[in-house]
């Protein structure tokens, strides 16, 4: 990567520009260079391939196939049709679907939407649904969007708290800024770090037997530790007809609303909501989610 006369050409998934003291992060199109113009400033760039480390729960086909199961249609899924609804978004944007349950409610007659995943095993699940045909499928993350022009992009199920480190999160949030039309708007929601949520992510609180298309079942978290505001946890899925423990780990980052308005300013948007629930009621320190609602500039 050579500056040439006031321009940087980087070839790579993400662009990690420094300047100074000031760290941007730039997405770019997939398979096209990237063009900064820089003008005189001195500045130092690195390019960094983020691979993509899915969690066995979206990956493992019998964890997949229980995932409606543990999360099954609720008051965010209504949050959600309500809110396309109310701003009458024709083309809307669904990061990190998973296995579609809302994306394919969202697709009615005259709507244009896109679900998106970097899971196939979870696409997998989300085709087979009614309503399936009316999706465009999309296996990948936010730089496989491009320009969509889109009224509305969302991400459900706390999949803001996927992305673990910030030059994972300001490059979604810069993509999807790119994907919204003028005024679009971008939708999510992210557990607030200060109900503390993980205290109860352990055997005790978690213990259950299941019965499943795979036999008999029981499932348990337990938390592994906590650090920078990510917390590590497993799940144990035995399957008592074999005795196979399917041991599960993820890691979550808990940003606290200052983190996240911050994020969404810093990338473009407006922030309009903070919701503290799913019945739209105003934010409060012990709220256990804060639901955000933002405008492209
Ligand atoms: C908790 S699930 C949420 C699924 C769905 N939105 C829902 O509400 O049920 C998290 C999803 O995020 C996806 N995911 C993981 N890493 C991602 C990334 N970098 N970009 C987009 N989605 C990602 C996973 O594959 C998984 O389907």
């Amino acid at each position: 990567m050579h500056p040439t006369g006031g321009s940087l050409r980087v070839f790579g998934q993400f662009v990690w520009l420094e300047v100074g003291t000031v760290k941007t992060v730039l997405s770019r199109p997939a398979h096209q260079p990237v063009t900064l113009t820089v003008g005189r400033l001195n500045l130092t760039a690195r390019v960094e391939l983020i691979k993509m480390k899915l969690d066995l729960h979206y990956v493992d086909p019998r964890l997949v196939e229980l995932y409606d199961r543990d999360n099954p249609r609720g008051v965010d899924t209504d949050f959600y049709l309500a809110l396309a609804a109310d701003l009458n978004a024709h083309r809307i944007i669904d990061l990190g679907c998973g296995t579609g349950l809302l994306t394919c409610e969202l697709a009615i007659e005259g709507r244009q939407i896109i679900g998106i995943d970097p899971s196939a095993a979870m696409l997998a699940v989300a085709r087979k649904k009614p309503g399936a045909e009316r999706v465009q499928w999309i296996e990948g993350d936010s730089s496989a969007l491009g320009k969509q022009e889109a009224d509305l992009a969302i991400m459900t199920g706390n999949v803001a708290q996927v992305f673990l480190d910030d030059i994972e999160w300001d490059t979604t949030l810069h993509a999807l800024y790119a994907t919204l039309r003028a005024e679009g708007h971008l939708a999510f929601e992210s557990r607030n770090p200060e109900a503390r949520a993980w205290e109860k992510w352990i055997r005790d609180e978690t213990f259950e037997r299941i019965d499943t298309t795979f036999g008999p079942m029981e499932c348990w978290m337990e938390l592994v530790g906590m650090e920078n505001s990510r917390i590590r946890l497993v799940e144990h899925n035995v399957f008592k007809s074999t005795g196979e423990d399917v041991v599960a780990s993820s890691e979550l980052r808990f940003r606290n609303k200052a983190a996240l308005t911050d994020s969404l300013i810093n990338a473009g948007f407006i922030v309009e909501q903070a919701y503290g629930n799913w019945h739209r009621e105003p934010f409060t320190e012990t709220s256990r989610v804060m639901v955000f609602v933002a405008r492209r500039d």
